[in-house]
Formats: C-alpha cells, sequence, structure tokens
C-alpha cells in the first residue's frame, strides 16, 4: 500500500481537462468523432456484443436506480475501439443524469480533479478514459473522492498547514483502460465492478455494421456487410470506419449502394487486406519475420524498427495480431508465427514448431 499524500493546495482551480455533456446533446468534434458518436449506441438494449458485461451492468444499474443510489464505482479494461466510453455513456443515459468526460493525462495536477468533482451532481458518471495514466498525486486524492465522496484540501503551509475535507456529491466514477495491468493495486481495489472486453464475434460486428448502415441510410449487400465484418479486427470503431469509408467510395466511384465490389475496392484502397490488417500491422509482423528472424525480440526494438511508439504496438496493433495468431508473447520476446510467415506469403522456416508460451 502506498502511503498517503496530501494532495496539493488547490487554488487556482481549473475545468480544463474535463468535457461536460448531457448526454442527449447534440455530437460536437470533428466530422469523424461526430459520425462515431452518431452510431454509437444511447442504451444497454441498442449494444450489440459483450453479453456477459451487458448483463452484469444492466443489475447493477438497476439495483442502483431501484434504491436511489448512485452506481458503483466500473473499471471497463480492453483494447481500444471495443466501447468502453459507449458504456460510460449508457451507464449514464440509463440512469438520467450527466456524464463528465476526461483523461488520465489530461487531469495532471490535483487541483484539476477538485474542479471536475466539485462540478458532479449527485449520481451523475465521471469518465476517466486512460485512468492507469493519472499521476501518483491525483490518484492518491481520488481515493477519498470514491471511498468517501470528499476532497481533502490542504490550506495553508509548512508547520500551520491544516487539511480541510470538502464533502462531494455521490458520484459514480467509470474508470476505462487499455492496461489493467498498470494500474495500481489501492487503484483497482476502489472499483466495486471490473470488466474486461473482448474483441466482437463476426457475427456481432455484423449485425453493428447493419445497425450503423440503417442509422446513415446506407444501403449495403449482405455479402458486402459480412465482408466488412469479417476484415475489422473484432473492432465496432474499425467496422463504423471501414463502413463509413465504403459508403463514400459506392457514392463517388459506384452507384451509391454498397455492393461487395465497391466494399472490396474500398477496402483496397485503404491497404486493408483479407485479415484486416492494416499496413501498420503488416510491418510489425515483416519486421519480427525478415529483420529478426521470426523473433524472439523485444517490443522497443520492434516499435524502433517501424518508428512509432512502443505503447501504440502494445495497445493498438498487439492484442488484434496476437488473439489471430500472427504474433505470440513469449518470456524472450516477440515471436512471428506459422500463420504469421503464410499469411505474408513467406516460407517458415524448418523445425519443430515454434514455442509460442504466453507470457503471463
Ligand atoms: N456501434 C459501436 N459499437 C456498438 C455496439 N457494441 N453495439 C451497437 N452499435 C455499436
Amino acid at each position: 500500500m502506498r502511503s498517503r499524500r496530501w494532495p496539493q493546495p488547490c487554488a487556482p482551480w481549473d475545468d480544463s481537462a474535463v468535457s461536460a455533456e448531457r448526454v442527449m446533446d447534440p455530437a460536437v468534434g470533428t466530422d469523424e468523432e461526430q459520425f462515431d458518436r452518431t452510431l454509437r449506441p444511447r442504451t444497454l438494449a441498442d449494444y450489440i456484443g459483450q453479453e456477459q458485461v451487458r448483463e452484469n451492468l444492466a443489475i447493477l444499474i438497476e439495483a442502483a436506480r431501484r434504491r436511489g443510489e448512485p452506481v458503483e464505482h466500473v473499471l471497463l479494461c480492453g483494447p481500444p475501439g471495443l466501447g468502453k466510453t459507449t458504456l460510460a455513456t449508457i451507464i449514464a443515459n440509463e440512469l438520467g443524469v450527466a456524464i463528465k468526460t476526461t483523461s488520465g493525462p489530461a487531469v495532471d495536477h490535483a487541483g484539476a480533479l477538485a474542479s471536475i468533482l466539485t462540478n458532479l451532481s449527485r449520481r451523475d458518471v465521471l469518465f476517466i478514459d486512460e485512468i492507469h495514466r493519472l499521476n501518483r498525486v491525483v490518484e492518491e486524492a481520488l481515493y477519498p473522492a470514491m471511498e468517501d465522496f470528499a476532497f481533502d484540501i490542504v490550506v495553508g503551509k509548512g508547520a500551520g498547514a491544516a487539511s480541510v475535507r470538502l464533502p462531494l456529491a455521490p458520484f459514480t466514477c467509470v474508470g476505462a483502460t487499455t492496461r489493467q495491468g498498470l494500474l495500481s493495486a489501492p487503484m483497482r481495489d476502489r472499483f466495486g465492478a471490473v470488466y474486461r472486453l473482448d474483441f466482437y464475434t463476426e457475427q456481432e460486428l455484423l449485425r453493428i455494421v447493419h445497425r450503423s448502415a440503417r442509422i446513415l441510410g446506407f444501403e449495403i449487400e449482405e455479402a458486402a456487410a459480412a465482408e466488412l465484418a469479417r476484415r475489422s479486427r473484432g473492432t465496432p470503431r474499425i467496422a463504423n470506419r471501414l463502413l463509413r469509408r465504403v459508403r463514400d467510395y459506392a457514392q463517388v466511384r459506384a452507384d451509391g449502394r454498397g455492393t461487395m465490389e465497391a466494399t472490396r475496392a474500398a477496402l483496397a484502397m485503404l491497404e486493408v487486406d483479407d485479415r484486416g490488417l492494416e499496413p501498420l500491422d503488416r510491418r510489425i509482423l515483416e519486421t519480427v519475420i525478415t529483420k529478426f528472424g521470426g523473433g524472439p525480440v523485444g517490443l522497443d526494438t520492434i516499435a524502433t524498427s517501424v518508428a512509432e511508439e512502443p505503447e501504440t504496438i502494445e495497445d493498438v496493433h498487439e492484442p488484434f495480431l496476437i488473439q489471430s495468431g500472427l504474433l505470440a508473447r513469449t518470456h524472450r520476446g516477440r515471436v512471428a508465427t506459422e500463420l504469421a510467415y503464410r499469411h505474408l506469403g513467406l516460407t517458415p522456416p524448418p523445425g519443430p514448431p515454434q514455442q509460442t508460451t504466453l507470457q503471463l
């Protein structure tokens, strides 16, 4: 357990780290973000996939509603694009309360956190994306807020310093992280419910593609929708992005309908291959195979080789490559599998099957 440190004096409080919205507010932001928001389900009933999480959340929300209490703090873990933000918004929506959104790096001092917390109303949802990136001082200031709905402020300096406890409205913290392993144990322990989101099945993605196409008023053939679902890397955000690109292509280069031909052509232009891999995914595999003999090779070495941040590779690209059986994590580093060689049209090295012990 870490020793408790008092938060830094808070003034001047600023609220630059938070964005608040009534959940039904019209979306703001870039066109892409706007579309993304338009396509997001707003209720649990509209949400496709993650059955286990959905059922658990439904009970959590209903129980809180009947008791007139805030929902317990919820931690959502999993790769990007699987619906962590969407679920946080749904929790707020189902309760008819506001959601305030921020992220670990944005809340960079205790004063920013104080400003956010003191602006919450009873039962509101505070969504903290990338919660594993909160700095330690802010994290420790968040503990009493989550546990006792109180914020401790230090007044004065030196020997005369005193701590004043500010009561907060009872609220729900929804934390999201791509890296549960990086979250401190005391932080994790403050969440009453911890859910892990998994990649979606093709059938679930197909339903999501059809739902999004309906919302966009875009007519898409069944086979084309299935092709999109298959090439979306188990990720709704990618499925929706590809769907919009196919729609653009169909409008500009064809008759506006989502045919198989238009879908294949749009995906080819985006360099999305048959398995849904994008250029960087393929570059990662190629690097491991051609520069490092198939591995094992360390993450940082791969990152330097492909000129990307190690975090991007680990959070965004690797989970799907591992899930697809193209890459394996061993105790000595990353290893390209036989399937990766074949996918890139290369011949796997002879010899016994590679040892691909998962690193736990
Ligand atoms: N759009 C993005 N994610 C979705 C989901 N899980 N269900 C329905 N539509 C979505």
